[in-house]
């Protein structure tokens, strides 16, 4: 259990490695400012004040709206602190004109006509924030030959290679991934009777416990949302229970998102720094599975954390699912920032990670989301 499921980690986090690398070149400033002292408007780089006078300045423009004090924004102090770090940290507009190489390459296309081959660069903007991608006036790519015959269930026994365009992938078939890796999720009838069902430690929650958990506490759970859940092994399973979630997946270096469509089931194409694009107070259920680790810059975690909440309902659950971190770091750092939430702990499992000499640990807890005060 130990080997396949640090295999597994290994895998997720490699493909989330680049995201979060270019996090970290993007917050690494503001992290270790505000690790030292809270910044202080002396502290405001220049260029990020420009760039958000331009903002503004298109809003204004957009909006017809004139400042009703013109000389507010030359002055620095104005600025939230929130603002400057999302600029920094997470997705506005403006992050498209941070790189203008690429944008240019992704904006150079013949109008009306076939959009180019660039998958790579789409996921290399996104990840660098320019989230969304602007609109472009080309056709979309289908695949040559895509067969009819679509699978209707999430298990089926195999995934129709004809359905996808493999051009940008190393592998040009499903079974060429499954054999790289069998345990990526390319291979659906792999999970049909296993995933999510067992218990193989406490750090499990099988489905039927959790949505037993949910009707006992008169809570149900019917809309529900996977972060970073690769193929959608998760959504799979629910589909099963009539429960509708949505996968949030990348495509970094394998078709992810066309496996979890070919499934029946909902990719949303979002990296970790993106607000969730769901309205507030409307989910019964946000999953976290291995995407979501110390990785991550804490900073970046706690608005993460911040957003499942603006999208959960009174009474839905967070589920960090198999959370992988330092120990020590779990007490200091995660622990209290979990705790800043607020929630009640339905289950907290934290268990050792087997042969590590890091003092390295996985949680699996499930929260309950209280009314609002
Ligand atoms: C899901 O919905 C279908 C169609 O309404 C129904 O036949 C099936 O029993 C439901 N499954 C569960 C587990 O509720």
């Amino acid at each position: 259990m130990g080997f396949t499921m640090g295999l597994n980690l290994l895998l997720l986090v490699a493909m989330v490695a680049t995201n979060i690398l270019s996090l970290y070149h993007l917050s690494s400033n503001t992290l270790h400012s505000s690790s030292t002292k809270p910044p202080t408007p002396p502290q405001v780089p220049d260029h990020l004040i420009r760039q958000l006078q331009t903002i503004r300045a298109a809003i204004n423009h957009l909006t017809r709206h004139q400042p009703s004090n013109p000389t507010s924004t030359s002055s620095s102090s104005t600025i939230p602190d929130d603002l400057l770090l999302h600029s920094r940290l997470s997705p506005i507009g403006s992050s498209c004109h941070n790189h203008p190489d690429l944008l240019h390459r992704y904006m150079n296309y013949t109008p009306f006509s076939l959009c180019p081959h660039d998958t790579d660069l789409q996921e290399t903007l996104i990840l660098h924030g320019c989230q969304p991608l602007p609109r472009r006036r080309c056709f979309s790519r289908t695949p040559p030959k895509p067969t009819s015959a679509l699978p209707l269930n999430p298990y089926p026994s195999s995934l129709p290679d004809s359905n996808l365009i493999w051009t940008h992938y190393d592998c040009k078939s499903f079974s060429c991934l499954n054999h790289q890796n069998p345990l990526l999720g390319f291979d659906p009838s792999r999970e049909s009777t296993s995933s999510f069902m067992h218990i193989r430690s406490e750090l499990d929650l099988p489905v039927p416990q959790l949505l037993q958990i949910a009707k006992a506490a008169t809570s149900p759970i019917r809309l529900g949302l996977d972060i970073g859940g690769a193929t959608g092994s998760f959504a799979a399973r629910l589909k099963l229970y009539n429960i509708t979630v949505l996968t949030t997946t990348m495509n970094l270096g394998a078709p992810y998102s066309e496996a979890a469509a070919l499934r029946g089931l909902v990719p949303l194409h979002v990296p970790l720094q993106q607000r969730l694009p769901v309205f507030d107070g409307v989910l019964d259920l946000v999953r976290c599975g291995h995407a979501v680790n110390r990785w991550i810059p804490v900073t970046m975690m706690e608005f993460l954390f911040f957003d499942v909440d603006r999208v959960l309902r009174a009474g839905g659950y967070l589920w960090l699912d198999h959370f992988f971190s330092k120990r020590s770091d779990l007490d200091k750092v995660y622990g209290p920032l979990i705790g800043k939430l607020g929630y009640k702990k339905v289950k907290w499992a934290m268990v050792d990670k087997p042969n590590s000499k890091n003092g390295e640990v996985y949680l699996t807890a499930l929260l309950q989301k209280p009314v609002s005060k």
